[in-house]
């Protein structure tokens, strides 16, 4: 007989009305538009990782175009030191981080270390910077002694070449360790890490280039990968426990996460821990969003790990219509969870709480209140994507706030389509949802502001003077215009 703790599983106590009936083909499969012979059930594995020593995380991260493998198959796309996803750059709170970051493109790149809280200017988390092919830009990040421990990312950020960047492979994971990882049931459970991306490849194994409709809504893969690799299946014993950090590294696709016959145990968030676990069915997770969860494997039997339907707003062929994205409509499996073998013999509590206690940002002084709006207009060039009315421009500071205080902004949407909406350098808190107050989670730095809704943001803005950016994280979107400057003195 299996014991498992109460909050963490959901299913009714049976196998048989668990295993997910999912359609084969489609977006699952490879009827489409040329894209052969990807192996569904690969084992499960991670990327590489690149670990500090001594308070040092010394690495190279060389982007080139060349060949990889994805989903079980040789494919020529862009990788940072040959793999999709790059390496994972796992440091400690206080560390140092120099990377080298060497362009063996033929086009300029960047790079940009998404969430963390470092400083936005000189040789570190810098997006201004660009390194022309062959070149090779010395980055030096120095991390916070009170930095959250948490997921964040790394990705190219070149203003007009992101989405494509990004979407070829280009991104990977990074891992803050700290508080959260001492919490005793979090520390016994085993880590996993699964980066969601997506790609389209021709037969060749190449990606084709994008098209009009990909620009707007932003391109979406017809290969859902996890760590690369397509549907991997991934081996539990009846009640053991893991802890999974999950990264939407993707340009556009949103993923609505379930597991069937089980619940998430949402720990963390992308700015790090929660003040208290919560027990979710489903979890969003917008383009370039974060979250951890524990989860606790249920009786012994198959299960899917899915991402369901959801409607963005995607802007059809006829323009104007609100056809919802085609992934809107079926959903994608991303990987198998087999439970088998002895039972384990850990069993969770039914609370973690405490976690790691979450300042709030609540009753702060506000100095500034301010309101951002999303909007886009029909351009020479197709759809153009702005915030406040103005397209990107790296010359011009569109919004001055003074260091050390911290502010509210409203970010509005203004088009019938949703934004993930990313502030760099600084987390915030989500203090109103269309003007009506919540109780703020935790930290985040990415947060989906739905078509015509608005959510409200309490920013401290802290430590680090400088230029950085916000911006809607589908790529596309930024890449066409939809990012801001904000200078801190
Ligand atoms: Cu994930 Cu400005 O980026
Ligand atoms: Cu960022
Ligand atoms: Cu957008």
């Amino acid at each position: 007989m299996v014991v498992v703790g109460g909050v963490l599983l959901a299913a009714g106590g049976t196998t048989a009305v668990l295993a997910q009936v999912l359609p084969t083909a489609g977006r699952l499969g490879f009827g489409g538009t040329g894209s052969v012979g990807a192996e569904a059930d690969e084992g499960f594995t991670e990327p590489p990782v690149r670990a500090s020593k001594g308070g040092v995380l010394e690495t190279v991260l060389e982007a080139r175009m060349g060949p990889t493998r994805i989903a079980g198959r040789s494919v020529t796309t862009r990788t940072f030191e040959g793999t999709v996803p790059g390496p994972t750059l796992r440091v400690r709170r206080g560390d140092r981080m120099r990377v080298a970051l060497v362009n063996h493109m033929d086009e300029p790149t960047n790079l940009h270390f998404h969430g963390l809280h470092v400083s936005p200017s000189g040789n570190s988390d810098n997006s201004f910077l660009h390194a022309m092919p062959g070149e090779k830009l010395d980055l030096v990040l120095d991390i916070p002694t009170d930095h959250p421990a948490g997921t964040f990312w790394y990705h190219p950020h070149l203003h007009g070449s992101v989405a494509s960047q990004v979407f070829g492979g280009l991104a990977g994971a990074i891992v803050v360790e700290g508080d959260l990882d001492q919490v005793p049931e979090v520390a016994a459970a085993r880590e996993r890490l699964l980066v969601f991306s997506d790609i389209t490849l021709d037969g060749a194994g190449r990606i084709p280039a994008a098209g009009m409709m990909d620009a707007m809504n932003g391109r979406e893969g017809e290969l859902v990968l996890v760590n690369g690799l397509f549907r991997p299946r991934l081996t539990l014993r009846p009640g053991e426990t893991e802890r999974w950090r999950l990264v939407n590294a993707g340009g556009a696709r949103y993923y609505r996460l379930r597991l069937s016959g089980h619940s998430l145990l949402q720990i963390a968030t992308d700015g790090g821990a929660l003040s208290e676990p919560v027990s979710v069915d489903e979890l969003l997770l917008p383009p370039g969003r974060r979250a951890e969860v524990l989860i606790q494997a249920g009786l012994a039997g198959s299960y899917e790990l899915t991402s369901l339907p959801y409607d963005r707003g995607s802007m059809g062929m006829g323009m104007g219509g609100r056809r919802g994205s085609a992934a809107a409509g079926v959903p994608v499996a991303l990987v198998t969870i087999v439970v088998q073998g002895d039972p384990a013999s850990g069993v969770l509590p039914r609370t973690l709480a405490p976690l790691v206690p979450v300042p709030s940002a609540a009753g702060e002084v506000i100095a500034a209140r301010r309101e951002i709006v999303l909007s886009e207009s029909m351009g020479p060039g197709g759809m153009r994507f702005m915030i406040d009315g103005k397209l990107f421009a790296h010359d011009r500071v569109d919004t001055r706030v003074r260091l050390g205080t911290t502010e509210d902004w409203t970010i509005r949407n203004a088009t019938d389509m949703d934004h993930p909406f990313h502030l760099h350098t600084n987390p915030f808190q989500v203090v109103a949802l269309n003007g009506q107050p919540v109780r703020p989670v935790g930290w985040e730095d990415t947060v989906n502001v739905p078509a015509s809704r608005s959510v409200t943001l309490r920013v401290r803005f802290r430590d680090f003077a400088g230029k950085t950016m916000y911006h809607c994280h589908i790529l596309d979107h930024e890449d066409r215009g939809m990012m801001g400057v904000v200078e801190m003195t």
